[in-house]
């Protein structure tokens, strides 16, 4: 009885999980996706904003912690500002817009949990797009 109780105990966690990541991955669609494209564009010229891939590369560049990138995205999304953004990427892009009224605090921290366990780029990929791009 005790194992049957474990053990439902941890499918319905991973069922839990589970269900918090597929919504994670629909609330991306939704609401970063239309800029923030899940694979790199052949063509440079059709970028709006760093890919989802980019974007990750980018936050475990400057963070150490998932736990801080965590903190800086609810901050930024909410209020992208010059100073606390990426110098790099805003003169590339433009500033992004805020997504103030377009995502919750909540969904926000959703995404952020399905992007960093599902979006993943190394250095050495990085360089590879930063070469392919620089020779269009
Ligand atoms: C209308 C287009 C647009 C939408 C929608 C959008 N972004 Fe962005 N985002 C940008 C642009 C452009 C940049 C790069 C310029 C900058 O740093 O301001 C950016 C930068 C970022 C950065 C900083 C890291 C980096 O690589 O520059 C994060 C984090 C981010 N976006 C997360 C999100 C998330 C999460 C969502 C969905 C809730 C979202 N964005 C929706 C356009 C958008």
């Amino acid at each position: 009885m005790k194992e049957f109780i474990l053990i439902s105990v941890a499918t319905l966690m991973f069922s839990v999980n589970g269900f918090a990541n597929d919504n994670g991955k629909e609330l991306f669609t939704q609401k970063c996706e239309i800029c923030h494209k899940l694979s790199f564009p052949k063509n440079k010229a059709n970028m709006v904003a760093p890919p989802a891939p980019g974007v990750m590369f980018h936050m475990h560049q400057k963070f150490n912690s998932d736990e801080e990138i965590l903190a800086y995205m609810r901050n930024f999304v909410m209020n992208p500002t010059k100073k606390t953004s990426l110098k790099k990427e805003t003169r590339r892009f433009g500033l992004m817009p805020s997504q103030k009224g377009n995502v919750t605090p909540q969904e926000l921290k959703t995404i952020t949990s399905w992007m960093l366990e599902n979006i993943h780029m190394n250095k050495k990929q990085h360089k590879q797009r930063e070469k392919q791009y620089k020779m269009q």
